[in-house]
């Protein structure tokens, strides 16, 4: 079976309750292809998932932007993946570069929020990337192998993982990956989990791109063929958000 195309939404902490009332209702209104061919997340800052999840489309689904590492308690300002269970809230965003780079986030940190997450049963989109300093020496694939290890290591079932290839040299610049530098970066973490998780995980994971990523560029990315769909943030905040989820057709 294909890889079903997959687009998430990532607003990160943008919104006030009249915009995103707006942005959806602009997602409401958007004609994209069906279900069955392409997935489509939208992931708000917690505070507005249930707003969200009242008065989204029917055929599109939510995600929160983090989650704890473990059971809820004494752990003052998070928010726990059992919470988001209880809210039916089905998707988490983890590991992104910006909780990785701003908030110190490690490889085995993300790793075990991946885990924990999965074993909650919430789907996960695990982010990886390299930053500008690491791709200009070279180490680009070591990076992005040494982040998805950590998880390989924690996750037996990867049915629930998206994996969200994000070079961060290219997260809110405007400077997107060429297509073959996405094609070649998602090629080789494809390889990676065919030779050190299994060639059937490697053949079903959606591997996807973020990166400055928007309506002129979405369709030529989304021809290669191990993109199998995005994470995209400031676009995703605009009515573009629906002309780049039909680069899944
Ligand atoms: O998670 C999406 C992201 O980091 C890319 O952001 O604004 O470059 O599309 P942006």
């Amino acid at each position: 079976m294909g890889r079903k195309f997959f687009v998430g939404g990532n607003w990160k902490c943008n919104g006030t309750t009249e915009e995103v009332k707006k942005i959806v209702s602009t997602l409401n209104d958007g004609q994209v292809p069906s279900q069955d061919v392409v997935e489509v997340v939208i992931s708000p800052p917690f505070v507005f998932l249930p707003l969200v999840k009242s008065i989204l489309r029917p055929d599109f689904h939510v995600a929160a932007q983090n989650c704890w590492v473990k059971k809820g308690g004494a752990f003052t300002g998070e928010v726990s993946a059992e919470m988001l269970v209880n809210l039916d809230i089905p998707w988490v965003i983890l590991g992104h570069s910006e909780r990785r780079l701003i908030l110190g986030e490690s490889n085995e940190f993300v790793a075990d929020k991946v885990a924990y997450a999965l074993s909650q049963g919430l789907k996960v989109i695990a982010c990886v990337g390299e930053t500008l300093e690491q791709r200009e020496s070279g180490s680009t694939v070591d990076v992005v192998a040494a982040q998805t290890k950590a998880i390989a290591e924690k996750v037996s079932n990867w049915a629930n993982v998206v994996l969200a290839y994000e070079p961060v040299w290219a997260i809110g610049t405007g400077k997107v990956a060429t297509p073959a530098q996405a094609q070649e970066v998602h090629f080789e973490l494809r390889k990676w989990l065919q030779a050190n998780v299994s060639p059937d995980v490697a053949a079903t994971t959606r591997i996807i791109y973020g990166g400055s990523v928007n309506a002129a560029n979405s369709k030529e990315l989304a021809a290669k063929p191990d993109v199998d769909g995005f994470l995209v943030g400031g676009a995703s905040l605009k009515p573009e958000f629906i002309d780049i989820i039909k680069s899944a057709e």
